[in-house]
């Protein structure tokens, strides 16, 4: 049995081996690379600013903050399907979380939704391009150009995606992306801030004038917990005892055992954005970003492949919702996420065949107790935070591993074999 890990890290081994020497030689602070990652972002996503952040979330904070300084709105309509740290971003910028409906297709905001909350008191529309679907937004742009609302992108999972030929993060009035340990551009830890808004820019760079490099002993804790988790994805270690650990986890461990490792299993309200994270991305990791720009879109080739191997194989099932692709989006599948009705039997099944995936961890965060006072009923986004199983597309993920996904989920539906 062949049994490939459900997720690895983007980056060879060699980010390890660039951490190291860097960390040794005492270079993690020196060059201006962050300054040549910003200009290599700006240039590929067609902004006329790009401003590196210590996680994807400080800048969204950092674009909110500066927004709601010059307005009298406080508003913020945003997705609830997201991670909780976004809702809490809005919170600490000082504006108020206004959940809106998904399209259950999508997974992303649904602009029917938005369009009947963009009211004189909404600050900005923040549109999540989740698992890198990339959101409607012509409709969206549309909404919030008639109510004069600024669109901001939260493109953290979406680099490389596109909207009508341009960059997704390159239509709103603002975007972020993340370049955080899980994401297609990984340097451990980051964020980039991209607009064309010149006083945003200034904003945002005034305010974090005074904020120091991320600290070489917590980048090295992170780098040493991804080293750690590299090894027990690795073919090495993977298919001897990482899989059985997260197999009897997630199977007997009162099928809650995936939860163990999620980040989101525990939301708490923050109202002020924790001192520790006003930090800056380091020399050392725009390096690590920069070399991965290089790989970027050859990875994003592969993704977009096993994706369409994934959709020709379960099109015919009904019982399976496959990524709503809306026309004129180009969406870059990180990961591939599926939707059925009891994805813990359905990973059961696949695990039990040797095959690693994993339920959605994200939850809706319109439903989570620590957000009460901003609860609205978001029915489409609790039906999907339900339902989502997450398919793997990370680089060398076999489109062999991939086909086996493919006749596991017909064979637990009861389906004959693809033709
Ligand atoms: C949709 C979404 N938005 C924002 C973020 C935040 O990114 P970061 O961890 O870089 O702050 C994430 C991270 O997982 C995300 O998935």
């Amino acid at each position: 049995m062949s049994a490939w890990p459900r997720f690895k890290f983007y980056g060879t081994p060699h980010i390890f081996f660039q951490a190291a020497r860097d960390i040794l030689g005492g270079r993690i602070h020196k060059g201006d690379d962050v300054a040549r990652l910003e200009a290599e972002i700006a240039r590929l996503t067609g902004r006329r600013h790009a401003i590196a952040t210590p996680q994807a979330r400080v800048g969204l904070y950092l674009i909110l903050k500066a927004l709601l300084a010059r307005s009298e709105r406080r508003k913020v309509v945003l997705s609830p399907y997201t991670i909780y740290d976004v809702v809490n971003m809005v919170v600490c910028a000082g504006g108020v979380p206004v959940f809106a409906d998904v399209d259950a297709r999508t997974g992303n905001l649904d602009p029917d939704q938005v369009a009947t909350l963009a009211d004189g008191d909404v600050a900005a529309v923040l549109v999540t391009h989740l698992h890198g679907i990339v959101a409607d937004l012509g409709r969206l742009a549309i909404i919030c150009e008639d109510a004069d609302i600024p669109l901001l992108e939260d493109a953290a999972q979406a680099f490389g995606g596109r909207w009508q030929g341009r960059p997704a993060g390159g239509v709103g009035h603002a975007a972020m992306f993340s370049l955080g340990r899980a994401k297609n551009i990984n340097c451990f830890y980051g964020g980039m801030v991209v607009t064309d808004d010149d006083a945003l820019a200034d904003a945002i760079r005034a305010e974090m004038a005074d904020w120091p490099d991320l600290a070489t002993p917590f980048l090295v804790k992170r780098i040493v917990h991804c080293a750690v988790i590299a090894l027990a994805v690795s073919r090495a270690v993977f298919p001897w005892a990482t899989r059985h650990i997260f197999r009897a986890l997630a199977i007997r461990g009162e099928r809650k055992g995936a939860a163990l490792f999620s980040t989101e299993r525990a939301p708490v309200l923050r109202r002020q954005l924790p001192p520790e994270w006003r930090r800056r991305l380091t020399a050392m990791q725009a390096r690590m970003a920069l070399d991965q720009l290089r790989r970027a879109e050859a990875d994003q080739i592969h993704r977009v492949r096993l994706a369409r191997l994934y959709q020709d194989g379960l099109a015919d099932l009904p019982q399976v919702g496959l990524p709503g692709s809306l026309p004129g989006a180009e969406d870059i599948f990180m990961p591939f996420s599926i939707q059925v009705a009891d994805r813990l039997a359905c990973q059961e099944h696949l695990l039990n065949a040797g095959l690693d995936v994993v339920v959605q961890h994200i939850g809706n965060c319109a439903d989570y107790p620590v957000f009460a006072p901003f609860h609205r009923d978001c029915p489409q986004a609790r039906q999907v935070a339900k339902s989502v199983l997450l398919l793997p597309t990370y680089p060398r993920y076999p489109e062999a591993e991939a086909r086996r996904i493919v006749r596991a989920i017909r064979d637990f539906f009861k389906a004959p074999p693809e033709s």
